[in-house]
C-alpha cells in the first residue's frame, strides 16, 4: 500500500467508525450547504452510515428544515469531520440526494428509535418562531418518549440526506510536516497542505 492509499484508508476507517459508535471521533459532521437565498450555512449532524463504493455518507434530518429546503434548490454540500483528539481532518464534498420515501428511507425510519423519532413530532418546522420554548412538542409528549405508535406522527417529516461524495480532501497533521491528499474516485493527488 502506498502512503497515499494508507492515508485514504485511515480516512475511510475514521468515517466508518464515526457512523458505528456514538463515542467515535467522527460521529458528528459539520455539514455546509446553501440556504434558499443562496447564503452559506453550516450545522452539526450525526453521521448515520458510510459506504465506500459508491462513496456516500448518510444523515437524517427534518424535511421541514432550512437545510432540506436549501438543498432542494442547490444540491452541492460538504461535510467536514475533525476532533481535537485526532490528527485528521476529512472533508467530503459532493451532491445531496434527499429521500422522503422509498425502500432506503423506510428502512432508515424503521431503524430510528422512538427517542430520536420524537424530534420529528415537533409542532413547528425547525427554525420557525415559538412563543414558549417549552411548547415545541405536542402537550402529551412534552416530558416523555413517545410510544412506537405515537412516534409515527413524525414519519412524514423524516428525511434521509445522502451525500454522494465527489471529492475527499484529507489533511493529516504531523509535527514533522502536514500532508494533504485529494481523492477523486480512484485518483489520488498530494497537494500542499
Ligand atoms: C450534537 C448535535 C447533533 C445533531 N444531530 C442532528 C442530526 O442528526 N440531524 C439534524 O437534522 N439535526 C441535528 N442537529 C441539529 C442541527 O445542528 C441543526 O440545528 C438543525 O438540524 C437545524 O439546521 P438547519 O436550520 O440548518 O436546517 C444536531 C445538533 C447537535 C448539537
Amino acid at each position: 500500500m502506498t502512503d497515499a492509499e494508507a492515508l485514504l484508508e485511515a480516512a475511510w476507517q475514521a468515517l466508518e467508525d464515526g457512523a458505528s459508535r456514538r463515542k467515535a471521533l467522527f460521529h458528528l459532521a459539520t455539514l455546509a450547504s446553501r440556504d434558499s437565498e443562496g447564503a452559506p450555512r453550516v450545522r452539526t449532524l450525526v453521521l448515520r452510515r458510510v459506504e465506500r463504493r459508491p462513496a456516500r455518507l448518510r444523515f437524517h434530518t427534518d424535511t421541514r428544515s432550512a437545510k432540506w429546503q436549501g438543498l432542494e434548490l442547490d444540491d452541492r454540500a460538504e461535510a467536514c469531520f475533525h476532533h481535537p483528539d485526532h490528527p485528521l481532518q476529512v472533508r467530503a464534498a459532493g451532491r445531496a440526494v434527499l429521500l422522503s420515501q422509498g425502500e432506503v428511507w423506510a428502512e432508515a425510519w424503521q431503524g430510528t428509535p422512538t427517542m430520536s423519532r420524537r424530534c420529528y413530532c415537533s409542532l413547528g418546522a425547525p427554525g420557525s418562531p415559538l412563543d414558549d420554548p417549552a411548547r415545541s412538542m405536542p402537550e402529551e409528549l412534552r416530558d416523555r418518549r413517545p410510544t412506537l405508535e405515537e412516534s409515527e406522527a413524525g414519519r412524514d417529516r423524516f428525511g434521509v440526506l445522502i451525500l454522494e461524495i465527489e471529492t475527499l480532501d484529507i489533511l493529516s497533521l504531523d509535527s514533522t510536516g502536514h500532508r494533504r491528499l485529494i481523492a477523486v474516485g480512484d485518483a489520488l493527488q498530494w497537494v500542499h497542505p
